[in-house]
């Protein structure tokens, strides 16, 4: 199977066909990342760009290890040590790295749309690494790797995600692509952080954590994200933590087993509570060595459009 377009912009415009293919090689690619030598030759010849205009740990990095570990030449850019920095237009930075034989443009960048745009100005795929409040497409395909490869499946799991959910593209990626494999999705926050346009796109939507949290298989705690909010969403972080961060006690509604997931960076004792994350049911470290599957597939099924050719 192909991907059906040059780049992965978000999990909105992507068939469910297409996001189990994803996840079934990044199966296959997690065999190389857990081997004892991480070299194969699936993008040999191939160069990637990250290019990010904001901070990031895990996404960044994880791009540039299944690059290398894949075979790619690849190159970081980021913004404050770049020609950006001197007024250089989006499009003008993107036709410069694209003139440059780049492959795959890897993007992140504090406006929605950014890499949409740039995907239109480039021959190279681009993928979305986080644009603004809008999508984070690997964090959710990660996400929901992380879930089928525990259950098997994410068809009619119920899913809470609780916390920030106006300011999150953890959120709106994870309920498009959830939602499209047949999970039941439901979110909990203040209702200062909780867009009320989401009740007509079938999740249902709570502002007590309590109430999500019944019956739910998946709990997703989302990253307070103080810098994209303006003052004034919440009283104090100890009040936002005191009635909507996920403690033990509170786990205990959902169901037996429920599997815990975050996308970090955590602030632990805001949105979830340490005690939390030590469980065995807490997924954040296998949601981070399941990143680099997930990119390490992207980035070999993305060269591989108008190839056919399939590692499965
Ligand atoms: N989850 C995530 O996007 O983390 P980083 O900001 O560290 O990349």
């Amino acid at each position: 199977m192909v991907l059906k377009s040059k780049d992965l912009l978000g999990l909105k415009d992507i068939d469910a066909d297409e996001i189990l293919h994803i996840i079934e090689t990044a199966r296959t690619m997690r065999y190389i990342l857990d081997s004892r030598n991480k070299k194969a030759p699936h993008l040999q010849g191939k160069s990637v760009i990250t290019l990010f205009y904001e901070n990031s740990t895990r996404t960044r990095l994880s791009f540039e290890l299944a690059a290398k570990y894949l075979g790619a030449s690849s190159a970081n850019i980021s913004s404050s040590g770049s020609s950006v920095s001197k007024g250089e237009t989006l499009i003008d930075t993107a036709k410069t790295i694209d003139m440059m034989g780049t492959d795959i443009i890897i993007m992140r960048h504090p406006m929605s749309g950014a890499p949409h745009l740039m995907a239109r100005n480039v021959k190279a795929s681009v993928i979305n690494a986080g644009d603004g409040m809008n999508e984070h497409p690997t964090q959710a395909l990660l996400d929901i790797f992380t879930v089928i490869d525990k259950r098997g499946s994410m068809k009619g799991m119920k899913v809470a995600i609780l916390g920030d959910v106006s300011h999150s593209r953890v959120a709106r990626s994870n309920i498009w692509g959830m939602t499209k494999l047949g999970a039941e999705m439901s979110v909990a926050g203040p209702a200062t952080m909780v867009p009320p346009e989401l009740q007509k796109t079938g999740v249902r939507v709570f502002h007590t954590v309590q109430e999500a949290l019944i019956g739910a298989d998946v709990v997703i705690c989302l990253r307070l994200q103080l810098e994209r909010q303006q003052k004034g969403l919440f009283p104090s972080i100890r009040e936002y933590s005191g009635y909507f961060g996920l403690n033990g006690k509170r786990l205990e509604l959902a169901n037996k087993d429920a599997l815990v997931l975050h996308p970090g960076p955590v602030n632990r004792g805001v949105e979830i509570s340490s005690d939390v994350m030590g469980k065995s049911v807490s997924c954040v470290n296998e949601q981070v060595n399941n990143g680099v599957a997930i990119r390490m597939a992207l980035l070999y099924l993305l060269t591989r459009r108008g190839i056919g050719e399939n590692i499965n």
